[in-house]
Formats: C-alpha cells, sequence, structure tokens
C-alpha cells in the first residue's frame, strides 16, 4: 500500500508485512503457553490490545489464528473506516488516540509496530500530548521518539503475567 508523505510524517504509518505478523503471534503463544502452562483455549481467550492499528496486519493474523477478545485503536479516520470495513464486530475498534485510554482498562497482551515519530521533526504534536496526556508529560525526555509513550502506557496497562511484543527500533533502550 502506497501513503502520502503527509501521512506518514503526521501520524507515523509504516506497515508490517505478515510474515513479521505471524513470527510475532507464534513468539507470544509459545511464551503464553510455556512460561504461564496456558492450553490453547485459554490463549485465545486472552484479552489483546492492537495500539496503533494501521490498515490491520496484525488484527489479520490474530483472528486468523483464533484470538477472540482484540481491542484495537487508530487515529487516523480513513484506516479506522477501513478496519471498521474488514473486522465488522469481530474486534472492539476505537478511532482515538491510545495515549488518552485509561490506565486502568488491563489486557494480558499489547501486540503491535507503534508510530515512529522523532521529536524534532513533529515538535508541536508532542507540545500538544505533553499538554493533554499524563503518561506523555510523566515519561517526556529530550530527543525523544513518539513510541517511547506507546511502551510506557503499554506497560502500564499489563495485566500481571501479561507480555508486550512491539516491533522498536535497535536505540529504544
Ligand atoms: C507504524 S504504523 C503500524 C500499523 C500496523 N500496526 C502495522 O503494523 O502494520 C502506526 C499506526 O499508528 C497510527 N497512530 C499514530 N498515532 C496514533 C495514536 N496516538 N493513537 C492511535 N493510533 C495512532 C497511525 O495512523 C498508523 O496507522
Amino acid at each position: 500500500m502506497t501513503l502520502k508523505a503527509s501521512q506518514k510524517q503526521n501520524f507515523g504509518q509504516y506497515f508490517t508485512s505478515t510474515s513479521i505478523t505471524e513470527f510475532m503471534v507464534n513468539l507470544v503463544m509459545e511464551e503464553f503457553k510455556e512460561e504461564n502452562k496456558l492450553d490453547d483455549f485459554k490463549v485465545f481467550n486472552l484479552s489483546l490490545l492492537e495500539p496503533a492499528a494501521g490498515d490491520g496486519a496484525f488484527l489479520e493474523t490474530l483472528i486468523e489464528y483464533g484470538f477472540k477478545n482484540i481491542t484495537a485503536f487508530e487515529i487516523d479516520k480513513y484506516y479506522y473506516n477501513l478496519l471498521k470495513n474488514k473486522f465488522g464486530n469481530n474486534i472492539k475498534l476505537k478511532n482515538s488516540n491510545f495515549l488518552d485510554s485509561s490506565e486502568e482498562e488491563k489486557y494480558d497482551l499489547f501486540i503491535g509496530n507503534p508510530p515512529y515519530l522523532g521529536q524534532n521533526y513533529a515538535s508541536e504534536i508532542f507540545q500538544d500530548y505533553i499538554r493533554k496526556y499524563p503518561i506523555c508529560k510523566e515519561f517526556f525526555c529530550g530527543n525523544m521518539d513518539l513510541f517511547y509513550w506507546f511502551l510506557h502506557l503499554g506497560i502500564r496497562k499489563l495485566r500481571p503475567g501479561g507480555l508486550l511484543c512491539y516491533i522498536t527500533t535497535n536505540y529504544w533502550i
């Protein structure tokens, strides 16, 4: 799929290939089965969150594998509508900013590819988020990237024993 440069710039839109979504979903399934001793039925009923769904690459794989309890966020109305058409009522879909979601809503698994947007290229967006969302104020640091906040909030929203599995850069630590 081809994206306009302005969309990439504002929302950090890069989409993931099926080979990678399948690799990651298999990874978390094995981890839940081996480490948490869950059988297939329990794994497929875990509560999952895709915080930045794009055109639904992870959602397609998760549904195909049999996961039942999926919530997804997508801020861009265009992709939200596309996801609504694709998945209907199979998932709980929200057209809102993940960073505005409550820390009290907990999930067993976070999976996805969060938006990448360097602070130096989008300082107005960063200022706006810091003003509006407590998680952004708390974890702001100089020269950062938007996806840092997706990591912090994801970890805060995990249930005990939960897993977070994101694609990320090799410099985030
Ligand atoms: C890197 S793309 C990944 C899309 C999809 N997860 C994938 O792997 O193909 C990030 C997506 O996050 C969306 N996005 C950006 N900021 C967001 C926010 N604050 N809350 C929710 N979605 C956001 C973008 O519109 C984009 O579709």
